[in-house]
């Protein structure tokens, strides 16, 4: 079909998401051909089925036996062959039942007791951070003073990285997910090739780090995740790749969501004014907030056989990508899906994922924004735009690079 929209290259996301696109692809293609040529140095790949439609996004999702997250692991691009069985030891990018021994062992670090412990550190560090920023009462990035400190330092926390640590992370995280982004140049290989930021060569020094910090967990445990993890039954090869999960699954994702978030909220000062003044519940508004700006933007799947989806036939081997930012703006399940309603129940957005890999840090994610939303009122009473944002080039995630803000009212009183 000649008229497909491309939804594949990365720069078109620089502009915000292409709902024009995802309308035509729900409309006309639910399940359409996508090319992938050859982009910003980046080799051209095989193609895929891009999947639009929510009802059809939940059922890949759901059905790992004919949707795999193993044999061409989760992202667009192609692995390098080689590479393949080194990612596929990533919870990530396994299948049931080997993705189920995996997922029970580490959800015991993530219990919802310890989660909430850390509401205190969170807030304290909103407080301080948000403090720090508009202590001029003026014009601020929000990206670069507030929300990406406060994304990379609340996981720090949750892992137990010391503080003089905290920067390798954020260097680590940085290459693998925007590298499509010109303002990271890639690494060249001897023959001036991009190197796959997800190769073992690119994560050695993440992998000494996190086998360095499991030894100093053992002897000195903690209350934290790498503490419990450190004592489990992972083993060491398995250990190095949860790090390697948790520092970018739980970092760029709510560092996309809380700019992302309050770009919606001063966009649309009506509902920002319903939520400070209590008319919605700030549970249901960090929801409708996810829908609207959804920190990841695609995950890929892999046929595992011939079947059929929304009338389409799907080869063995083929890719099928999901696109979760269209599935949340699906009018099939929402009503006026384009209105910014921070009171939407029920709101069965995708954000989070679905199925065996449904995101195993929802609870701590959705914890940081409510308290990260809660900061903010209290702070400034409100922000308003103060210039464009500016956005990540990437079709995996959503990434606000800078968002311009001011105060829009006087700080409302501490309750
Ligand atoms: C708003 C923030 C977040 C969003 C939107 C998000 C989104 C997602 C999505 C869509 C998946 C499913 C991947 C797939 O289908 O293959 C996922 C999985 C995962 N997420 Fe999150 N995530 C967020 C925050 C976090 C945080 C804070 C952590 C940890 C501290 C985390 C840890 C994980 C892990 C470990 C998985 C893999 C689960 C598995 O393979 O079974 N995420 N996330």
């Amino acid at each position: 079909m000649p008229d497909v929209p491309d939804v594949f290259d990365p720069r078109i996301y620089a502009a915000g998401i292409p709902h024009d696109r995802f309308r035509a692809l729900r409309d006309l293609a639910p399940v359409a051909r996508q090319e992938e040529p050859e982009i910003l140095g980046w080799p051209a790949g095989s193609g895929f089925w891009a999947v639009t439609r929510h009802a059809d996004v939940v059922r890949v999702l759901k059905d790992s036996g004919t949707y795999s997250s193993h044999l061409g692991a989760t992202q667009i691009r192609d692995p390098d062959p080689a590479d393949l069985p080194f990612i596929r030891r990533m919870m990530l990018n396994q299948d049931p039942p080997g993705h189920g021994r995996l997922r029970r062992l580490v959800s015991r670090a993530f219990t919802p007791g310890r989660i909430e412990r850390f509401a205190a550190t969170a807030r304290d560090r909103a407080r301080e951070l948000l403090g720090a920023a508009f202590a001029g009462g003026g014009e601020v990035d929000l990206v670069r003073a507030v929300t990406d400190d406060y994304a990379l330092l609340n996981l720090t926390d949750l892992l137990g990285i010391p503080a003089s640590d905290r920067g390798l992370l954020h260097t680590w995280t940085e290459r693998v997910i925007a590298y499509q982004d010109p303002d990271e140049p890639p690494v060249l290989d001897g023959e001036g090739r991009p190197v796959n930021p997800r190769s073992p060569a690119m994560l050695a020094e993440m992998f000494d780090y996190a086998q360095e910090l499991a030894a100093y967990k053992r002897a000195h445990p903690a209350d934290d995740v790498m503490s419990t993890l450190a004592a489990s039954e992972l083993a060491d090869a398995e250990l190095e790749m949860f790090f390697f999960l948790l520092t970018v699954a739980g970092n760029d994702t709510v560092r996309s969501a809380a700019p992302g978030g309050i770009l919606a909220l001063a966009e649309h000062p009506s509902e920002q004014r319903r939520l400070w003044g209590g008319e919605v519940s700030m549970d249901t508004a960090v929801d409708e907030l996810l829908r609207v700006h959804p920190p990841v933007l695609s995950f890929r799947r892999t046929a595992a056989h011939g079947t059929e989806l929304a009338g389409q036939k799907i080869r063995a081997g083929d890719k099928v990508v999901v696109f979760h930012a269209s599935a949340n703006h699906d009018e099939r399940v929402f009503a006026d899906p384009h209105r910014l309603d921070l009171g939407r129940t029920p709101n069965p957005h995708v954000s989070f994922g679905d199925g065996p890999h449904v995101c195993l840090g929802a609870h701590f994610a959705r914890l940081q924004l409510r308290v990260f939303y809660e900061e903010v009122r209290a702070a400034c009473g409100g922000l308003e735009p103060a210039g464009p944002p500016r956005r990540l080039v990437s079709n995996f995630i959503n990434g606000i690079k800078s968002l311009p803000v001011r105060p829009s009212a006087p700080s409302a009183p501490r309750s």
